[in-house]
């Protein structure tokens, strides 16, 4: 008998519970709940030794992250960022009172254009903050070159990356910043969390003294920081996240060849393909819809799904620059983001998750050819 269970876009990878309860019970013990505690700190260890990076500063939550790094670098003015994210990038800006200016994304890596950066860039402008959508890295060295000949910072947000490397080398190595999420639907997750990645002690310090109020001993507080500390419920999660995450990733990297396999040659349907020399972590699986070549719109072929019970994700859509917010900036008005407006209108993330089967990922595909 056929059951019609739903296939959702994403699940969390949750680990075996007794391994889960065995570190709650050395929390229960010690009575040290937050505050830099022990899993705190082999966590920050583990992370820099598996990601390949220097420094790594643990937060409640990835939107804060942003938050705090634009602070920690004291950025103001405006920021040249993409459209073509979840909110959380842009609102970042608004709550530190920075003006956003969008700028169109590449067709091939719906990543930022660096070719359309300069032209965007006027005498408030402080920094760049692009996004490496889906995993996929931004032309880091492009945008470096513009942000050092302009005298601008780089905050990448790399919320969607977790372990991708560029030659070797993680992505998190780029720009000044690179801030990641552990949200329950990452590859990798402390349910709720986050990080910023920087390249030397002294800012990582500074870092660590904004997410916990801005305190530098007891007495002494230097800046008005925030709470934005990472517990030890959330940290013995990540311990035990990271046994998992080599299997996690290669799972997704087996789904998402699959789908290309049976989703290649389907008149205007698109997908994109790994990148030469990345290592990717296979966050999601976008494919683009063109509605004359396709024969349906995207969202006709989204509720289609819906109705098999396939619940796939049209994400980015809106654009953020389409959100009332921000839809009356100037770079935000219709026309100027060419690319990301359309793309915005044909992309639906397909479902994948480490627990996805085989069997239902075929199935999604016959429901998508039928
Ligand atoms: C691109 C991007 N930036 C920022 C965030 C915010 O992260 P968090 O949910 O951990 O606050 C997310 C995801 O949630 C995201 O996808």
């Amino acid at each position: 008998m056929q059951t019609n269970k739903p296939i959702f876009v994403t699940q969390p990878f949750l680990p075996p519970l007794e391994e889960f309860q065995e570190y709650l019970k050395q929390i229960w013990e010690s009575k040290w709940l937050t505050n830099n505690g022990k899993f705190h700190q082999e966590l920050e260890k583990a992370l820099c030794e598996y990601l390949g990076v220097k420094y790594i500063s643990l937060f409640s939550n990835g939107t804060l992250a942003l938050i705090t790094a634009l602070q920690e670098l004291r950025i103001t003015g405006e920021v040249i960022t993409t459209p073509y994210s979840f909110v959380a990038t842009t609102h970042s800006l608004w709550w530190n009172n920075i003006k956003p200016v969008f700028v169109d994304i590449e067709p091939e890596t719906l990543n930022i254009d660096p070719d359309k950066i300069e032209a965007a860039i006027t005498p408030n402008t402080t920094a760049i903050m692009p996004v490496h959508v889906y995993g996929n890295p931004c032309n880091v060295q492009r945008i470096k070159k513009i942000a050092d000949t302009y005298g601008l910072k780089v905050i990448y947000d790399a919320a969607h990356t977790f372990g991708v490397t560029i030659n070797n080398n993680s992505v998190l190595n780029f720009g000044d910043l690179s801030v990641m999420s552990f949200h329950a639907t990452k590859v990798y997750n402390t349910f709720e969390g986050g990080a910023i990645v920087c390249h030397d002690e002294a800012t990582k310090k500074r870092i660590d003294n904004l997410k916990n109020f801005g305190f530098i001993n007891e007495t002494t507080v230097v800046a008005p920081g925030i709470n934005a500390k990472m517990n030890e419920v959330q940290a013995a999660m990540g311990l035990i996240q990271l046994k998992y995450i080599d299997a996690n990733i290669e799972k997704r990297k087996q789904i998402t060849e699959l789908y290309r396999e049976k989703l290649i040659g389907i008149n205007g349907l698109v997908f994109l393909d790994d990148m030469p020399n990345v290592k990717h972590c296979y966050s999601y699986f976008p494919i683009l819809i063109d509605k004359d070549k396709f024969g349906k719109t995207r969202d006709e072929l989204y509720e289609k799904l819906k109705e098999k019970n396939i619940f796939g994700r049209r994400y980015f859509y809106p654009l953020i620059s389409q959100f009332p917010t921000y839809k009356g900036l100037d770079s935000a008005q219709p026309g100027k983001l060419p690319v990301a407006e359309k793309i915005t209108e044909q992309v639906i993330c397909l479902p994948i998750y480490s627990n996805l089967s085989f069997g239902d990922v075929e199935k999604v595909c016959k429901c998508i050819k039928s």
